[in-house]
């Protein structure tokens, strides 16, 4: 195997573990982490059900979103469907036709909106960076990372549709460097400037996942305003580590 693609399996293997124990430390965290008051944001559900849905619609339809800012919730929503299209459109270089997945990505809908997808990216992301850089009070809370973050996934968007659309490349070659990575049985790279800068891009997403405000997606189900059930009237609020104290100090 030439260096570069031996260099390319260590970039991957090296941002796979980043991106795995950076996440399940982070999230590890968040679980831990005491909440002390009931402070879900009013008028919240009263029941687990209740909660249970309001997150679903908070993931699915970006509710609290929708009803603060109009504009930022429209490029916002664009951007995170097209990323769910785009993933879809991608589990064919993971899957192999024994999966019991491949009879929904193999179809012609799903590989077409895939595929269009891409533009509904830059769209979104257009939309979220002129928000930014136009309006006044964001541009003054915006640091250089809020940016970043934007270029980083306007560029991995912009080098797919490249690949799509202008230079295609080995399709069949890159699935088998995939699944090598999956299978600890190292394959050559496509030699693709669109694909080698596509996947360096991705690599470098996956290392700064775990340390980054892209975590405000496994962030929102931990989040004490949104999945706490509006009970403080019917039942008293203990946290765990205060009703240890609680039983230690009864006097
Ligand atoms: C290791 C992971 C990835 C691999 C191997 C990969 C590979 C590719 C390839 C080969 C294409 C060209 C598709 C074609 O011509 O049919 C493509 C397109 C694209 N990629 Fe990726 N990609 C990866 C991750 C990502 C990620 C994480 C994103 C978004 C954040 C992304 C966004 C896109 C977009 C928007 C397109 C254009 C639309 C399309 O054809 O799907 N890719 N990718």
């Amino acid at each position: 195997m030439s260096f570069l693609s031996v260099a390319y399996v260590v970039l991957f293997y090296f941002a796979a573990a980043v991106f795995i124990f950076g996440l399940t430390y982070r999230i590890t965290k968040y679980a831990r982490t005491p909440a002390p008051l009931k402070i879900p944001t009013m008028p919240a559900p009263t029941t687990r059900t209740g909660v249970a849905m309001r997150l679903g619609r908070e993931v699915v339809f970006f509710e609290s979103l929708f009803k603060s800012t109009k504009w930022t919730w429209l490029f916002g929503w664009i951007f995170h469907f097209s990323l769910l299209l785009a993933f879809f459109r991608h589990l064919r270089y993971a899957l192999t036709p024994d999966s019991f997945l491949w009879p929904l990505i193999s179809l012609e809908v799903v590989q077409t909106f895939g595929k269009y997808a891409g533009y509904g990216m830059l769209i979104g992301l257009t939309g979220l960076l002129a928000r930014r850089i136009f309006v006044d009070r964001v541009r003054y809370i915006s640091s250089p990372s809020d940016y970043l973050h934007l270029i980083l996934l306007l560029a991995i968007a912009g080098s797919g549709l490249l690949m799509t659309f202008v230079s295609h490349t080995d399709i069949v070659q890159l699935k088998a460097f995939v699944l090598g990575l999956f299978y600890f049985d190292p394959q050559p790279v496509p030699n693709s400037w669109f694909l080698l800068t596509h996947l360096t891009l991705v690599a470098l997403l996956l290392i700064i996942f775990p340390i980054s405000k892209l975590l405000h997606a496994p962030g929102l189900f931990f989040s004490p305003t949104r999945n706490q059930v509006d009970n403080s009237r019917d039942k008293r609020h203990v946290v765990p580590w205060a009703a240890r104290l609680d039983s230690t100090h009864s006097d």
